[in-house]
């Protein structure tokens, strides 16, 4: 006989069956100013969305009858076990959007087993951040002062991160148009607390965005890859560059014996009009033939899109502002279910694809469509 049982708790956050709730509910509770420097892209907004349009371009051809009745997500990202081929990208100031911050999603990442990159410009301690015990790897940017970059890296080092992640894309801050219409001003507590970027405190003036003044006082567009050896010869981490797009640039890394490539154009915050990584990425794996291990990130909404970016040749996935939803809605459970929705779409994604583990993914074939005309 069957019984109808009484129900015995209530869930502690809104219960979101996929992202897509998640960045609804997020934008409902945030004020615009935060919502717009999370969610916004640079001019007029075409890269950000065709980050998403490529993952529609790409269809997966499942195999079938070979034993999936317990699909293995885990691999090893720079020498790390994780439990999925996913890692939280760095992501400045998440103070921002709830008051726990990097160390909210840092505890999440520790308990979904991924690695969680620290963003320089956090506004919660490096070593706050690491006492979660997440698997930590170091984002910085290019300081004009190279003295404060090893400052950084010294700290990052001292609480024990496993990777330096030297962003590449960025000479100069995207003109992000959202943030200076907004005139985007950082709440007063929200800062980057692990050295002084002159962003604290600091009132923008009309169509000013706070991170793109501060920003402009401590960018170094004068890198080149020279920069690349003097920064391999001041630490033994292994060495990350974020924001490789042409395949040149990435063949020439590796010549330099970088350990790892994120396929990037920074979520669309960049270079408007710049390509979708994961249409970029076979002729990079082609030309790096193994040399180093290939992320990607921008764009990355569920569980299936990572299994169509590791089947195109990435290693594996940075996933950045659903991470943020999740924050912003309800801390660290929230990072929690985001991450949660991502294996559970993942794992269900190999199970029906016929892949027993992320060999197989890798080796999953996919067909493209022509991409859709936009209006
Ligand atoms: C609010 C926000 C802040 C970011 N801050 C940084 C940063 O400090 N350093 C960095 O290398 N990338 C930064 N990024 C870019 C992310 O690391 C990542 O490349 C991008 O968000 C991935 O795209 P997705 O958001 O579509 O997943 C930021 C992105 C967002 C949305």
């Amino acid at each position: 006989m069957l019984t109808s049982q009484p129900t015995t708790s209530t869930p502690v956050w809104p219960d979101g069956a996929s992202l897509r709730e998640w960045e609804a509910r997020a934008r409902a509770v945030l004020d615009r100013g935060a919502w717009d420097f999370l969610a916004g892209g640079a001019g007029e907004e075409w890269t950000l969305d065709a980050n998403l349009s490529a993952f529609r371009t790409l269809g997966l051809v499942p195999r079938v009858l070979r034993d999936v009745s317990a699909p293995d997500p885990r691999c090893e990202l720079l020498g790390s076990h994780s439990s999925l081929p996913i890692a939280v990208a760095p992501m400045a100031y998440q103070r921002l959007f709830h008051p726990g911050g990097e160390v909210a999603v840092a505890a999440a990442a520790a308990r979904a087993g991924v690695p969680y990159v620290v963003s320089m410009l956090s506004s919660s301690s490096f070593s706050d951040i690491a006492a979660t015990g997440a698997t930590t790897w170091l984002q910085l940017y290019w300081l004009r002062d190279r003295s404060r970059m090893q400052e950084l890296l010294d700290q990052g080092e001292a609480v024990g991160v496993r990777g330096l992640v030297l962003t590449v894309d960025v000479p100069a801050i995207g003109v992000r148009l959202r943030d200076l219409a907004n005139g985007f001003a950082l709440a007063s507590h929200v800062f980057a607390v692990n050295s002084d970027f002159g962003d604290r405190g600091r009132q923008p003036s009309t169509r000013e965005s706070v991170i793109a003044t501060s920003s402009a006082s401590f960018l170094d567009a004068s890198v080149t890859w020279r920069d690349i050896e003097w920064i391999r010869s001041r630490t033994r981490l292994p060495i990350v560059l974020k924001g490789i797009m042409d395949p040149t640039d990435a063949a020439t890394a590796a010549d330099l014996g970088v350990d790892a490539l994120v396929i990037s154009n920074h979520g669309g915050r960049q270079l408007d009009r710049a390509a979708p990584p994961l249409l970029v990425l076979p002729e990079i794996v082609d030309g790096v033939a193994g040399r180093c291990e290939i992320l990607l990130d921008s764009g990355v909404r569920s569980g299936t899109d990572v299994l169509v970016a590791l089947a195109s040749g990435a290693t594996a996935v940075l996933v950045g502002r659903p991470l943020l939803w999740g924050l912003s809605v309800a801390g660290q459970e929230g990072c929690s279910r985001v991450l949660d929705i991502l294996k559970t779409e993942l794992t269900s994604g190999m199970r029906i694809a016929g892949c027993p583990d992320l060999a197989a993914v890798a080796e999953l074939r996919t067909v493209s469509f022509r991409p859709e005309v936009r209006a």
